[in-house]
């Protein structure tokens, strides 16, 4: 099972790598310390990562996950607003959206079969921060369009999911937690703490690995039941 992993050099995406890699799969990973370099602001960067992890793959690749992602503060008075909507815009939703079109072009070409798993967001569903419109509109767009991916090659065994992490305790979390007053934010989650990498990594597995066909398009909340729905 050949997997190619998205932003797996660090947070959610380090724990997906190592969830996968215990079960045996080969994970093509992606980032700048570690995998496959690729800056998904540069609008080429997803088709030659493709191509890259294809190559080193042997030309087959089985699983996809979309895992990378930014969370960058972008004030409505801002006089950059309009190129910073579209620079999370192209990284959180243009570059996985590519990946997930040659993923499916792959796929029919090796009349295969083939899975998606898309790490979106808690705030696809519940919005998010006056700064962060764009961030919130990217990953409600990944979930519609995982949907879509699930609803239209179902009938090929190409399967597609998402996950949707509240807060998670990565680097971008912690200071994200302290930033908005940490004990009170911790208040509004019934379970008490925010998520860790390992948790969502789990869901991530089962969905790459072993969630029966019958569960594409399923979306898996991983958030303490901070938004239940
Ligand atoms: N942590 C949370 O609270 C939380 C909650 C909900 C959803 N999520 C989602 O979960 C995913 C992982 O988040 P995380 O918290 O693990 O983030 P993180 O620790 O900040 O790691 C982000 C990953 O994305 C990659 N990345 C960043 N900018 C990139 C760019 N321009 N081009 C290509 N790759 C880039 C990074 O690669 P480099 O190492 O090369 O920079 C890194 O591997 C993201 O999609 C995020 O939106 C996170």
């Amino acid at each position: 099972m050949t997997i190619l992993l998205t932003g797996s050099s660090r947070g959610i995406g380090a724990a997906i790598a190592t969830a996968l890699g215990a079960r045996g799969a080969t994970v093509m990973g992606h980032g700048t310390a570690s995998g496959i370099p690729a800056d998904f602001a540069d609008p080429e960067a997803p088709r030659a990562l493709w191509a890259e992890a294809l190559d080193r793959a042997g030309g087959a690749i089985d699983v996809l996950v979309n895992n990378a992602g930014v969370f960058e503060a972008n004030p409505l008075a801002a006089d950059d607003w309009t190129a910073a909507w579209e620079r999370t815009m192209r990284i959180n939703l243009t570059a996985a959206a590519e990946l997930c079109r040659l993923a499916v072009l792959h796929w029919q070409a090796r009349g295969s079969g083939g899975r998606i798993v898309n790490i979106a967001s808690r705030a696809a569903y519940r919005g998010d921060s006056p700064a962060h419109w764009h961030y919130a509109a990217a990953k409600a767009g990944m979930v519609a369009m995982t949907k879509t991916i699930a609803r239209g090659y179902a009938r090929e065994n190409i399967l597609a999911f998402a996950v949707c992490p509240g807060f998670t305790m990565t680097g971008m979390a912690e200071d994200y937690v302290a930033s908005r007053g940490g004990d009170a934010l911790l208040a509004d989650i019934p379970l008490g703490r925010v998520a860790m990498p390992d948790e969502v990594a789990k869901a991530a597995c089962f969905l790459a690995l072993d969630a029966p066909p019958s569960m594409t398009g399923a979306v898996l909340d991983v958030n303490g039941a901070s938004y239940v729905r």
